[in-house]
């Protein structure tokens, strides 16, 4: 059975002390409210990563991750984070290819591939986003771009290796836009990445495959969302940021 899993991305926000107090929440409430099987992993700015993971110490249904890490194992990479860096922190998971580092920052699916099989290299498992612009959708190229995402970033892999991944489909037009996918065009998608996943990797590989779904996910449509049979949880930006709200996401898996 493949893991279910409820993931907050705080982006660029809370400072040292407010991570630690919003993080502290969360645990509590997980301890206290959660009694389903389904995992918490919370990834953080780099500066909080090594008290987070210190603290979730001895709760086992959630984890730390990291929000980026460089393709290079080391070296002459000023202002740069290895993955090594991230799994010393006692971190396990990393978001890689979130659109906002796509567009912000370049990244490309040739770059994501590298990035990818530097963190699995470093016992990192990967969170790896794909997702279409508003545009590519409107033109009816969501499957396509998705492919292709899919292909050249990840399908690199061999099959235990890509097992390791979780993937997250993210519609770059309802990340932070308070728009999100109703649950029939989210099932849509996963339903075609898994398919995609069968066609390469086979079954079993596939049913075992956790694929989340972001963008402007809230306690009121998570339910929807989680509901379909090829959602598996959510990545959670804004609403992790509030861990009551947060929370009551995580707690439609109960
Ligand atoms: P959002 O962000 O929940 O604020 O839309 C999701 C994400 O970017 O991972």
């Amino acid at each position: 059975m493949r893991k279910k899993i409820v993931a907050g991305n705080w982006k660029m926000n809370m400072d040292y002390e407010e991570g630690l107090s919003l993080f502290s929440e969360v645990i509590n409430m997980v301890h206290d409210e959660v009694t389903g099987k389904q995992h918490v992993v919370v990834c953080s700015p780099f500066i909080h990563l090594h008290s987070l993971a210190h603290l979730a110490k001895g709760y086992n249904k959630v984890s730390i991750g990291a929000q980026n890490a460089h393709q290079a194992e080391s070296g002459a990479y000023t202002g740069e984070i290895s993955a090594k860096m991230i799994h010393s922190t006692g971190a396990e998971y990393v978001i890689l290819g979130h659109s906002e580092r796509r567009q912000y920052f370049g990244e490309t699916n040739e770059l994501l591939a590298k990035k990818i099989d530097t963190a699995l290299k470093n016992s990192l498992k990967p969170i790896f986003c794909i997702g279409e612009t508003l545009k590519e959708r409107e033109t009816e190229k969501h499957f396509e771009v998705i492919k292709t995402q899919l292909e050249e970033g990840s399908f690199h892999l061999d099959a235990e290796q890509f097992g390791k991944l979780v993937i997250a489909y993210e519609p770059v037009w309802a990340i932070g836009t308070g728009i999100t996918a109703t649950s029939a065009q989210a099932q849509e998608i996963h339903m075609f990445i898994r398919k995609e996943i069968v066609k390469k990797y086979g079954q079993e590989v596939a049913e075992n495959t956790t694929i989340l779904y972001g963008g402007s996910c809230n306690a009121k449509n998570a339910c929807d969302l989680f509901g379909q049979p090829d959602i598996d949880g959510g990545l959670i930006g804004g609403a992790s940021l509030k861990s009551r709200d947060f929370l009551d996401i995580v707690k439609e898996f109960n």
